[in-house]
């Protein structure tokens, strides 16, 4: 089985866009209609969905006439926020096909396609010419790619000299190994993280500057524990992206990425860099 395949796989059940409509409509909102709220705990498929994209989006630096690119975008809840928040326009890249197109189906519903526009392929061999864009910001995709090398000098190929890179991912830290199923992969096989350090390292190593770096375990460990409390309260969490994607899985994959965080298996990280010249 391609490596390409073990990813694909594990995001895809072709039933997405029924079970999204489902789910909406069960909180209350018109699928026909939903609004970017509505959509968020949903459409934000990282950990602490639209708190963390609202938190990278404060500390770029980007303008209205801008172009950025989503690399491993996903339903496109990112891509959605940003566009609507800055005005700027996003392209973003999935290898899973039927997200791209839930994607495209969200944004048209928004009425955002002028702004956000998705094309299904390979973070490792983008069909963007050299020096496209001002900025590129990548929300836990790394964990997929095993070739880390190849995914920065790919990015910082179709970023323009000085564009902007954020990256956010869980990162392997000095607890056990992981437990897997993750939201990420079905088992270690389809998994391939970085450390800390191996992360700053490879970013440097391919050209750019590492202007930020923090790791957001407390946040982390903080957004699962009011989850936990809304729950116990019996109230829906903030974040419901892994059970929608995940189904059957989900539980087990979220108790796997909760323990990890707790023994330090698993670090997130977010990383601001710029492509040096
Ligand atoms: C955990 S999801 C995150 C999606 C999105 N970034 C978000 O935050 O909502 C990881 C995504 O990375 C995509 N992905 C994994 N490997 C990829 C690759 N080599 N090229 C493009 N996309 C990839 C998957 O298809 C999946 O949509």
């Amino acid at each position: 089985m391609s490596a390409a395949h073990d990813v694909t796989s594990h995001y895809s059940r072709g039933t997405l866009l029924a079970r999204l409509r489902a789910a909406l409509a069960e909180d209350g909102a018109d699928p026909d209609r939903p609004s970017l709220e509505a959509l968020a705990p949903y459409d934000q498929f990282h950990g602490r969905g639209l708190e963390a994209t609202a938190e990278i989006a404060d500390s770029l630096e980007i303008d209205g006439g801008d172009h950025a690119l989503d690399v491993g975008s996903g339903i496109g809840g990112p891509a959605r926020y940003l566009a609507r928040r800055f005005g700027c326009r996003v392209t973003g890249i999935d290898l899973t096909a039927e997200f791209c197109d839930v994607a495209r189906r969200l944004t048209q519903l928004l009425g955002l396609e002028d702004k956000a526009r998705f094309e299904c392929g390979d973070a490792l061999a983008m069909p963007f010419a050299d020096a496209s864009f001002e900025g590129a910001y990548s929300m836990n995709v790394s964990m997929n790619i095993a070739d880390k090398a190849a995914f920065y000098a790919e990015i910082r190929r179709v970023l323009k000299p000085g564009g902007w890179l954020a990256l956010a991912e869980l990162a392997r830290g000095t607890g056990p190994e992981p437990e897997y199923p993750t939201p990420w992969a079905a088992s270690a096989r389809a998994s391939f993280l970085a450390t800390p350090e191996g992360t700053r390292r490879g970013l440097e190593e391919a050209g750019f500057e590492v202007r930020g770096f923090r790791t957001t375990v407390a946040e982390a460990l903080a957004f699962g524990e009011r989850s936990r409390a809304l729950v116990a309260r019996g109230e829906k969490p903030p974040h419901r992206a892994v059970m929608l994607i995940h189904g059957e899985i989900a539980k087990q994959a979220m108790a796997n990425t909760a323990r990890g965080l707790s023994q330090a298996s698993l670090v997130p990280i977010e990383v601001l860099c710029r492509r040096l010249p």
